[in-house]
């Protein structure tokens, strides 16, 4: 990677600061990796944190430092600089000062946890994702959400601060909604987050009236759920998982996923489906999308595809993170 790289990415990004600062955002990417000149490199603020994230090379001696100094001055304010080198688990007593590991950082007005120290390697909130969590809180007052995979149920606070009447969030990983809780607790906003600890193919068949997958006799306990719909359900699964109710592949079973997220929204709802996948190509999957909607009886009358905002750039306007914003055919 060139010396100016860094730099020049800061300086595209001068005339966006102002807009995040003033809208209550100070958590945005600053390096989005090749597309900038920096393969395998991610840069982006968290608030009084500065992460740089490296998937190939590690950084050069001082570059950390360097680069919190450059990204002070062009946002204004005093970062402290964490690495983290997805290559290795972190070390987090070389990198990270016993100060930085409790910090909190805001998005459209919004406080969110950014503790760079906790069990996972991610981050606790995606920035390419505010394009859709900034949609969301614009479309739902009054309405019923449905967040799967909600982690740390960035979505969910979006939609609460956005006047829904119901959120219901899950995932099985009951740390992540941990995160989800305590963001909902230090916001402003009205408690109408549910949590759910659960396996999001048991929940979500059954919201949608389908029977639960997986081998009667080893599935074990899980959450008995009435079947329900929802105005809105975003759909945001991980590559790749699997669990004693079957699996969750968004390469090769996307249908698996998606029938049962259409068949708990109502007529004329809509779902945010996403696909992290780069190999995945954006119109395969929308037919995909299609194929399965018609097959299950819930077709589509609207899809449009969002895209991040330009913080994570992609000049090519295919960006890995493919999000199809689907809305039903009512009745
Ligand atoms: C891509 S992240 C979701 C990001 C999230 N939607 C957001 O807004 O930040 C994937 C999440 O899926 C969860 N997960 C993976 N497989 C699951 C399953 N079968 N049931 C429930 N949660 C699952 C993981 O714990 C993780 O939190």
């Amino acid at each position: 990677m060139h010396d100016s790289t860094f730099s020049a990415a800061l300086q595209r990004r001068r005339d966006w600061l102002d807009a995040w600062h003033s809208e209550g955002t100070d958590i945005y990417r600053l390096l989005h990796g090749a597309v900038e000149g920096a393969p395998g490199v991610a840069v982006d603020r968290y608030g009084p944190i500065l992460l740089v994230q490296t998937w190939r090379e590690p950084l050069a001696e001082g570059a950390l430092q360097e680069w919190v100094e450059q990204a002070g001055q062009a946002v204004g304010a005093e970062l402290t600089g964490v690495w983290n080198h997805r290559e290795k688990p972190i070390d987090f007593e070389r990198w990270f000062p016993l100060d930085a590991l409790d910090a909190h950082g805001h998005e459209l007005g919004l406080q969110f946890d950014v503790r760079p120290r906790h069990r996972g390697q991610d981050p606790l909130l995606f920035v390419d994702l505010r394009s859709v969590r900034r949609r969301i809180r614009g479309a739902v007052a009054g309405k019923r959400v449905l967040n799967l995979f909600a982690y740390t149920c960035g979505v969910g606070l979006a939609a609460a601060a956005g006047g829904a009447q119901d959120v219901l969030n899950v995932d099985w990983a009951g740390s992540a909604l941990a995160v989800g809780r305590h963001n909902a607790e230090r916001n402003d906003v009205p408690d109408v987050q549910r949590f759910l600890e659960e396996d999001c193919l048991a929940a979500m068949r059954q919201l949608g009236g389908l029977p639960v997958g997986g081998r009667r006799g080893k599935r074990g306990r899980f959450t008995r759920l009435a079947p329900d719909a929802f105005d809105l359900v975003v759909l945001d699964p991980p590559r790749w998982s699997t669990s004693r109710f079957g699996a969750v592949d968004v390469v090769r079973d996307y249908p698996g996923l998606f029938k049962p997220a259409l068949c708990c929204t109502v007529p004329g709802g809509t779902v945010v489906a996403t696909n992290h996948v780069p190999s995945v190509d954006l119109d395969d999957w929308l037919e995909v999308l299609q194929r399965c909607a018609r097959k299950a009886g819930r077709p589509l009358a609207e899809v449009e595809v969002m895209t991040p905002e330009a913080d994570v750039p992609s000049p090519d306007g295919r960006p890995p993170l493919k999000v199809a914003w689907c809305t039903t055919a009512a009745g």
